[in-house]
């Protein structure tokens, strides 16, 4: 292998920059050519390369966002797609392609790679976690860093005003980044899509809260919970109860922002290392991930597959905490 691309799809996620700076120095110190492709699968479609050096990669590693540019291609969803990038990637003279992204991405990589049998490994790269295969994706442990600062500030308010706040985080299919920060800021109940708690339980725990003189409270909503999101969640729990004066703050892409925590530095250090070592000796179709605090690669197929579950034991925690 002497030639890879790498290339960020999807949502951007803190830490993409430090895995691509660690793919492309990797390769660099084993002496192969990177480029690096703009604008995810578009630019796979479109040709729309650039060789990297060392340098090209300095001073990113601490930068949110993704240097390469990210987005979801309606057009790499078609064979035809799929079989001008592989065109491209050919022309280039690339022998094997990195992608760092979530879900979709790998469903992607893994047709491209099917389709053509051209080498593909792939990075978990999404604030979401919901990927099988790595104990942490790239992102998360930010993302529900700042989900903690915000949901701190809330609790100013709440407390000051005795108040109760919906606040809503990101997790689509998944309620990772809600579960997390719920036992992290104190929240008294975490609506997520996999816990399937109805509002009836929701307002019977406001009210046993109430009860051992609670006097503000905050509920984190995960977007995809079954409930709604945090405005119609809110607006359930008022039809059954008057009895609070409630408030809703949708943290929105800003989980999505900002400078990489350590550990999704060295997250994504690490993936970026083990991505070319994995091109290198011949694997395709995986994903690099961290389990155990080893490396392991995981079939990209199992990994977008296996639903990935939500830790019963922060579940039992968060629930005996919020009493
Ligand atoms: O996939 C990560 C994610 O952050 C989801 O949790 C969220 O629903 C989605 O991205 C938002 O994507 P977009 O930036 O396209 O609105």
């Amino acid at each position: 292998m002497k030639k890879i691309a790498v290339l960020t799809s999807g949502g951007d996620a803190p830490g993409m920059n430090a895995a691509i700076r660690a793919v492309v120095r990797t390769s660099v110190f084993h002496d192969m050519e990177v480029v690096g492709v703009f604008q995810g699968y578009q630019g796979l479609i479109d040709g729309d390369f650039k060789r990297l050096h060392v340098r090209s990669v300095a001073k990113i590693l601490g930068r949110g966002g993704t240097i390469l540019k990210s987005a979801r291609c309606q057009e790499f969803l078609s064979p035809e797609g799929r079989k001008r990038a592989h065109v491209n990637l050919v022309k280039a003279g690339v022998d094997g392609l990195v992608v760092i992204g979530g879900n979709g991405t790998f469903k992607g990589a893994m047709k491209l790679s099917r389709e053509t049998g051209f080498p593909v490994v792939g990075l978990p790269g999404t604030i979401d976690n919901d990927l099988c295969g790595s104990d942490c994706t790239i992102g998360f442990d930010t993302a529900i860093n700042t989900v903690i600062d915000a949901v701190d500030k809330i609790r100013d308010t709440a407390d000051s005003h005795n108040r109760l706040f919906f606040v809503e985080v990101m997790g689509r299919d998944s309620g990772f980044i809600a579960l997390k920060a719920g036992i992290a800021t104190g929240a008294v109940a975490v609506m997520t899509p996999e816990l399937g708690i109805g509002i009836d339980d929701l307002v019977a725990v406001l009210q046993a809260g109430e009860q051992s003189n609670k006097t503000s409270s905050i509920v984190l909503v995960a977007e995809g919970d079954p409930n709604g999101g945090a405005y119609e969640i809110a607006k359930k729990v008022k039809e059954k109860t008057q009895r609070y004066e409630t408030r809703i703050t949708v943290l929105g892409h800003l989980q999505r922002g900002g400078a990489p925590t350590c550990s999704d530095r060295v997250l994504a250090s690490r993936l970026g290392v083990a991505a070319v070592e994995a091109l290198r000796s011949g694997h395709s179709e995986v994903m690099a991930g961290i389990v155990n605090d080893r490396v392991a690669l995981t079939s990209l197929e199992t990994a977008i597959e296996t639903k990935s579950t939500i830790n019963d034991d922060e579940v039992r925690i968060a629930r005996i905490l919020s009493i």
